[in-house]
This record gives C-alpha cells, sequence and structure tokens, in this order.
C-alpha cells in the first residue's frame, strides 16, 4: 500500500475519527481500521480458542480474504534471516538491553545468544512464549540455548537469592499479590534447578528484570558476530529451509493468512 496516497485520499470521517482519538493506540486503532476500508481484501484477524465461533465481520463483506504481504508491514525478502526479523517484524529493545547487560555480566555467548532470543516467543504467543520461543529457534542454536530459553519460562517464577534473582516486583503489578504459578511450572522450575544448564537459563532471568529501561536503546547489530556464531541460518531463508519449525517463521512473515 502506498501510504501517502493512502492518507491523501482518507475520508473526512476517518479522518476526523483518527484526530480524535485520545490514545496512541485508540489512533492506531482508527488508522487500522480507515486502512482496513480502503483496502480491496478482507483481513482474516486470525486468532483461536473463540468459544462463539471466529467473529466475523460484515456479512454483506465479499472481499476475498488477503492473503500473503500485510499492507501494515514491511515486506520480507525472499530469503529471510534472524536480522531481518528483528528489524522487520519483532520489537526488540527488551531483548537486546538484555543481552547487553549479559555482556557486562561477563555471561558466555550461548547465554547472550539466549538473552536476545528468550522472548521472541511472545511474537506468536504469551502463554507459555518461553516454550515457544525455544521451539522456533531449536533447529538453529545450540541445545543449551534453546534449553535456556525454554526453562526461562518457569525460572522467572521462582526467586533464587544465592544467584542474585528475587521475585519481579513487576508481576506482582502484573498478576497480583495472590497469585501462585500453576504446578507444571513448579515441577520444571524444581527439574530444571538440578540440571547442569541451571545458571545459564537463570541468566536469561537475571539480565530480564533490569532490560525495561524506556530510556535505552540497544542496537540489534551490535550482536552481528554473536549471531554470526551463535545461530546457523539457513541459506534458503527462514520459514523456507522445511525445518520442523519453518512454518512458524512463516506465520511471523504473513501473519494474516486467512489459511
Ligand atoms: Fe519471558
Ligand atoms: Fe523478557
Amino acid at each position: 500500500m502506498d501510504r501517502r496516497k493512502f492518507l491523501n485520499n482518507l475520508s473526512v470521517a476517518a479522518a476526523a475519527s483518527i484526530a480524535s482519538a485520545s490514545t496512541l493506540s485508540a489512533k492506531a486503532d482508527a488508522l487500522e481500521e480507515a486502512m482496513e476500508a480502503s483496502l480491496d481484501k478482507r483481513r482474516a484477524k486470525p486468532g483461536h480458542c473463540f468459544i462463539d465461533g471466529r467473529p466475523e465481520r460484515d456479512p454483506n463483506d465479499k472481499r476475498p480474504y488477503l492473503q500473503h504481504n500485510e499492507p501494515l508491514l514491511p515486506k520480507m525478502g525472499k530469503a529471510p534471516t534472524l536480522m531481518d526479523f528483528y528489524k522487520l517484524r519483532w520489537s526488540t529493545n527488551h531483548v537486546t538491553q538484555s543481552a547487553r547487560l549479559a555482556q557486562k555480566n561477563g555471561s558466555s555467548e550461548k547465554v547472550i545468544m539466549a538473552c536476545l532470543l528468550h522472548d521472541v516467543g511472545l511474537n506468536i504467543m504469551g502463554t507459555d512464549h518461553g516454550y515457544w520461543a525455544a521451539q522456533l529457534v531449536r533447529p538453529y542454536v545450540d541445545p543449551e540455548v534453546a534449553w535456556a530459553i525454554e526453562k526461562h519460562q518457569a525460572l522467572r517464577f521462582f526467586p533464587d537469592r544465592e544467584a542474585g534473582y528475587e521475585y519481579p516486583e513487576r508481576y506482582i503489578e502484573y498478576f497480583g499479590e495472590d497469585y501462585v504459578p500453576e504446578p507444571y511450572l513448579k515441577e520444571e522450575h524444581d527439574r530444571a534447578k538440578n540440571h547442569k544448564w541451571y545458571m545459564s537459563s537463570r541468566e536469561i532471568t537475571i539480565n530480564d528484570i533490569y532490560a525495561f529501561d524506556p530510556d535505552l536503546q540497544v542496537d540489534v547489530e551490535d550482536f552481528t558476530d554473536i549471531i554470526g556464531r551463535n545461530f546457523k541460518q539457513p541459506k534458503e531463508g527462514l520459514g523456507f529451509d522445511s525445518s520442523p519449525t519453518a512454518h512458524m517463521w512463516r506465520s511471523m512473515i504473513w501473519p494474516n493468512n486467512f489459511l
């Protein structure tokens, strides 16, 4: 979509609704709605677990469904690299801040790589995002890196004072004082605690809690060499190498496919 042309052709009503939206996210919603109306395709708005069926928009809308390139997202090249995902699909500042902290704390390259990847599962799913991230990257990283990413899901809920990790204050705000992690997380934690790679995962959680500085930008390009040594980039591109997780990468290239 030509954004300038789109903005020039915006209807008066749509422009007014964007201008009058009081918050940034309301403005973004109004803008998206206006773009949606101007498309000759319908967005599928994928989702899951709708108990009353998938919400449909206008039953009179007979436009074909949008497939492949989403006009609201930058196009990705034919053979996407991990760096392309950081730059074109993911919000990176939290993970790069955590990797920078790991570097400062003298962590191994594997841990720094794990920090860089620990939350990329959030781009697919919040629930169990550590497992999603670990599964996504497992074909391309050292087993220790994938293991550490997976276990951060559970370890972040359990303090380890000896290692310098307290239960995050932020989680009290997020989940309330009375939140108790589900038993499967406690079991995962207990198993991980005795594992030879325990500290690699624990280091992710330690760097994680201090990596939310809104005034600090850490460029992912600072980690180009570490990524080059610790992530096996497939020559066909992520999503097109027939790996067991290629479909997960494609789902982020084209997140709004109907099917
Ligand atoms: Fe996380
Ligand atoms: Fe995190």
